[in-house]
């Protein structure tokens, strides 16, 4: 009789680099050990999914896929929380971690193929962006305008800071960097504000446009009533929501809301269906 396949296996992977990128956050690449699985990876891999990355002995974590579809390499972002992540923050290169995934949903980049992008974010909810902002900046000349609202509560917790002024670089790309009120620096050169007031600020047209907003519940709450303003529709704001997670495979009922399980179904929703969802979500 054949063997079946474990589904809670993990692919082995040498890390590759890490990049300390606050005084709590670092972001990791990873690369499969075994090609064929790399190959899989490759094939199924799409923005918008996430992994669970384990260290071998302590347990695994959920994150972001923050890397476009071309990378070779498996990149991740994490903040220094608890059990896993203390352990993911002394990992090296050439330490070997373990890696399921791609799992859930995905940004549906294809539909928003001809469309102005808006790309609004807060703190650490740069990975779930960052991953989109490439794919859409690889392949500019399918999409309209792209603006991106990042924000942290100072300038040394901006995540990815030195990908902002390349993005920049780009044709038809506004950049907004802002940090709340008290959080800047002499040297800093972008706004000073709340997210959602800079977002209001930022002279964005919303024809024709969808909009992706990740970031905290208060950003994202106040954020809402100014893109429904600029006139696009709760179908066309989408989100990554971060519930609680353990298999990852909708196996376990750890993420569900209602009917929904959001390792399977999600992590990415409209707002129209965030409001279908039951209140206590
Ligand atoms: C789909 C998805 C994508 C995610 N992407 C990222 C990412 O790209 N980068 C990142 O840093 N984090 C991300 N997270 C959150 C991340 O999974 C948790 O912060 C991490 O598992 C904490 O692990 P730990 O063992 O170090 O902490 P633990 O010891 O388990 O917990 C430490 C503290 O964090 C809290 N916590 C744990 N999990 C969550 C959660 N899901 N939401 C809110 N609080 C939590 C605990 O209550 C506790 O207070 C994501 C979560 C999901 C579900
Ligand atoms: S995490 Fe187990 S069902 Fe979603």
């Amino acid at each position: 009789m054949q063997a079946q396949e474990n589904i809670y296996q993990p692919s082995r992977m040498t890390v590759v680099s890490v990049v300390q990128q606050t005084k709590d956050v670092k972001s990791v690449k990873i690369a499969f050990i075994d090609p064929e699985e790399q190959k899989k990876f490759k094939s199924a891999f799409r923005v918008g999914q996430f992994g669970l990355y384990s260290v071998f002995g302590v347990g695994e974590s959920v994150f972001n896929i923050c890397c476009s579809t071309s990378s070779d390499v498996v990149e991740f972002c994490f903040r220094r929380t608890g059990r896993v992540t203390d352990a993911l923050w002394r990992v090296e290169p050439g330490d070997v971690i373990g890696f399921r995934g791609p799992y859930g949903n995905s940004y549906p980049m294809e539909e928003w193929v001809g469309k102005n992008l808006i790309f609004v974010g807060g703190g650490i909810a740069m990975p779930p962006i960052r991953c989109a902002i490439l794919e859409a900046l690889e392949n500019r000349e399918k999409y309209g305008k792209i603006t991106v609202v990042y924000g942290a509560k100072s300038v040394g917790e901006l995540v990815f800071r030195d990908e902002l002024d390349q993005w920049a670089q780009y044709p038809n790309v506004d950049i907004v960097k802002t940090v709340d009120p008290g959080g800047e620096t002499p040297d800093w050169n972008g706004r000073v504000g709340f997210v959602p007031t800079v977002l209001g600020e930022a002279g964005i047209s919303g024809s024709d446009a969808v909009a992706l907003v990740v970031g905290p519940p208060i950003m994202i709450k106040f954020s809402l009533p100014v893109l429904q303003k600029l006139g696009i529709p709760d179908e066309a704001i989408y989100t990554s929501l971060e519930n609680r997670m353990k298999c990852g495979l909708g196996k376990c009922g750890r993420c569900n809301c209602g009917h929904t399980y959001v390792c399977k179904e999600g992590p990415v929703f409209t707002q129209a269906q965030i409001a279908r969802m039951p209140e206590d979500f």
